[in-house]
């Protein structure tokens, strides 16, 4: 579905990222995990077409990208937040706005949000102002409005990190029966590596800017790698 070969990204004097590797086949969830400022978004940035990467190549389906990729492309990929970025109208109307974008007729897009509004226990909301939903509330709505538009690709930045324990816990199985019966291809960054054991059974360590390390997240952390891999997985495993 994605491929990334060799991506490099340079703001100024600083490389951000160098040399990622990176396939999504379709079907799959696959985890990006790594310490603050390792270059998780960035990656996620490029990878869902928002931002050019300064060396190496995209490759979508099998065809390279070019530098600027074609709405029609962009329009197949979803992206959700850490903080939800919902619009100030009703809840409905955040969620069928992407419908009504591509064009959709108007009772294949209620049916549409209804449905998803649904799979994520937020139809009661459906005409409450989005502005005055919790946040908890708002990731739910935000996920409803990505798994809408029924992406080739969804991207999750830290969708779980702004909610306490309990609220996060119910949204990530909801979250995983939804990948259950949609079989959505995902890329997921989460800081919380039970998170990414819940959720996926292929995980991407970012350090420094660099892939250093890729497997299934349970391997991953019972196997011994390099110092510094070892530390970073260490505040996990306790
Ligand atoms: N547009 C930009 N210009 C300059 N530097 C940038 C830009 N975007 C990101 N960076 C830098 O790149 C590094 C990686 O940032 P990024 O946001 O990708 O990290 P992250 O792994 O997502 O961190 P966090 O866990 O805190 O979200 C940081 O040092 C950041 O300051
Ligand atoms: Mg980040």
């Amino acid at each position: 579905m994605l491929e990334a070969k060799e991506i490099s990204w340079f703001q100024g004097q600083k490389t951000i990222l160098h040399k990622v590797n990176f396939q999504l086949s379709a079907g799959e969830c696959v985890g990006l995990i790594g310490p603050n400022g390792s270059g998780k978004s960035s990656l996620l940035k490029i990878l869902a077409f928002l931002e050019p990467p300064t060396s190496g190549q995209l490759f979508f389906q099998g065809n390279p990208m070019p530098a600027t990729v074609p709405l029609a492309i962009r329009r197949r990929i979803a992206i959700v937040f850490q903080e939800s970025l919902l619009l100030n109208t009703k809840v409905f109307d955040n969620v069928a706005l992407g419908l009504k974008i591509r064009g959709l007729p108007n009772k294949k897009i209620r049916e549409q949000v209804d449905f998803w509004l649904e799979q994520f226990g937020v139809a009661h909301l459906s005409k409450q102002s989005a502005r005055s939903l919790s946040g908890g509330e708002a990731q739910r709505v935000s996920l409803a409005r990505a798994f809408a538009i029924e992406p080739d690709i969804l991207f999750l930045d830290e969708p779980f990190s702004a909610l306490d324990a309990p609220t996060k816990e119910a949204l990530r199985g909801d979250l995983a029966k939804v990948f259950k019966s949609t079989k959505t291809t995902t890329v997921i960054v989460s800081h919380d590596f039970k998170d990414i054991l819940h959720l996926t059974k292929r995980a991407l360590i970012l350090l420094n800017g660099k892939a250093v390390r890729e497997g299934s997240p349970a391997q991953l952390l019972k196997e011994k790698h390099n110092e510094e891999v070892d530390r970073f997985l260490s505040h996990f495993s306790a």
